[in-house]
């Protein structure tokens, strides 16, 4: 028997959904619907994709196709798929993904029941806006998690549709999966705010703090790329200057800069770890007893 072939719907048509869409038709995919929550979205969804019909009725989107992304924010993928579920959208051996880096499968499992097949496709990448995500997807690694072999298959090769590479994750990882790209991404930037506003104290103007920081970050991230976190790891902890060390932790507990001394304190232990191989064992043992009395 032919295989049916895909017939995409995107339901929620923010900076992802539409992103995807938009590639999905220039590889050659048909994108059958896009549906949203308000005539917004949608029209700004209609400059980047053709689709066959854009509505707010997430139920007869779905049933335009076979292969429903619910790219809606993270806390409404489950009551969407509810929604599809019981609306009579679904049918057995369509396809309902989505793209949440923090859930799992479960969300899905109202269309799971009704003989639909689920899986995550989460690209580990940041989007900001739709023209970033169309240029960001492609080259991005997404994790793939499915329930069978052949849904594994069919969302790796979905994946290298949009131009990405596909890495198989395991259920079970996902939190610390999360957390990981959270870290990387989201608390990177809190991080490069905290660094923004001492600079903001010593008189830089809002506008000029961040971007006199920008060389340092971006010669950071060529360095990380080049020579890993190990290689990449300068300052005084990676120098074992553990007079340096003291004079910044004594200045953050004098001046009752708690969040700022918890956050140096923590992530300075982070990069003794890195450091160790480069430093004698009493100077990293020093180091690490100075450090703890703060936390
Ligand atoms: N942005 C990123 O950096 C990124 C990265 C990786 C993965 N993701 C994942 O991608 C998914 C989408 O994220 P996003 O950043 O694209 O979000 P987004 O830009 O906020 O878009 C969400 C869209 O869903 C629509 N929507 C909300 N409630 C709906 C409903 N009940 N029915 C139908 N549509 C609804 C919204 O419509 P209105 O605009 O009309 O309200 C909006 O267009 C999430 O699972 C997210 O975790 C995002």
């Amino acid at each position: 028997m032919a295989k049916r072939a895909d017939r995409f719907v995107i339901i929620g048509a923010g900076r992802v959904g539409t992103a995807v869409a938009h590639l999905l038709e220039k590889g050659g995919e048909t994108v059958a619907a896009v549906a949203s929550r308000s005539d917004e979205s949608l029209q700004k969804a209609q400059r980047y994709v053709k689709a066959g019909l854009f509505t707010l009725d997430v139920v007869k989107a779905a049933k335009s196709g076979n292969v429903i992304l619910i790219t809606t924010p993270d806390d409404l993928i489950e009551d969407t798929c509810l929604a599809l579920s019981s609306g009579g959208a679904l049918k057995k051996g369509d396809r309902v993904i989505h793209m949440s880096g923090a859930l799992g499968l479960d969300v899905l499992s109202s269309a799971e029941e009704l003989g639909a097949k689920t899986a995550c496709v989460h690209p580990l990448q940041t989007f900001a806006d739709v023209k970033g995500a169309i240029k960001r997807l492609p080259g991005s690694v997404f994790a793939v998690t499915a329930r069978d072999e052949e849904m594994s298959r069919w969302a790796d090769d979905l994946v290298r549709k949009l131009g990405g590479e596909p890495v198989p994750l395991a259920e079970e990882h996902k939190v610390l999966y999360h957390i990981g790209a959270v870290v990387a991404c989201n608390l990177l930037v809190a991080l490069e705010h905290a660094a923004e506003l001492a600079y903001q104290e010593i008189g830089m103007e809002e506008s000029k703090a961040l971007k006199a920081l920008m060389p340092l970050i971006e010669g950071t991230v060529e360095n990380l790329k080049r020579l890993g976190t190990s290689g990449a790891l300068t300052g005084p902890v990676a120098r074992g200057d553990i007079g340096v060390l003291r004079r910044h932790l004594e200045f953050l507990e004098r001046e009752e800069r708690k969040n700022l001394l918890r956050v140096y304190v923590a992530l300075s232990l982070y990069a003794l770890d890195l450091a160790e191989a480069n430093l004698s064992r009493t100077r990293s043992e020093e180091m690490e007893r100075l450090l703890r009395k703060y936390l």
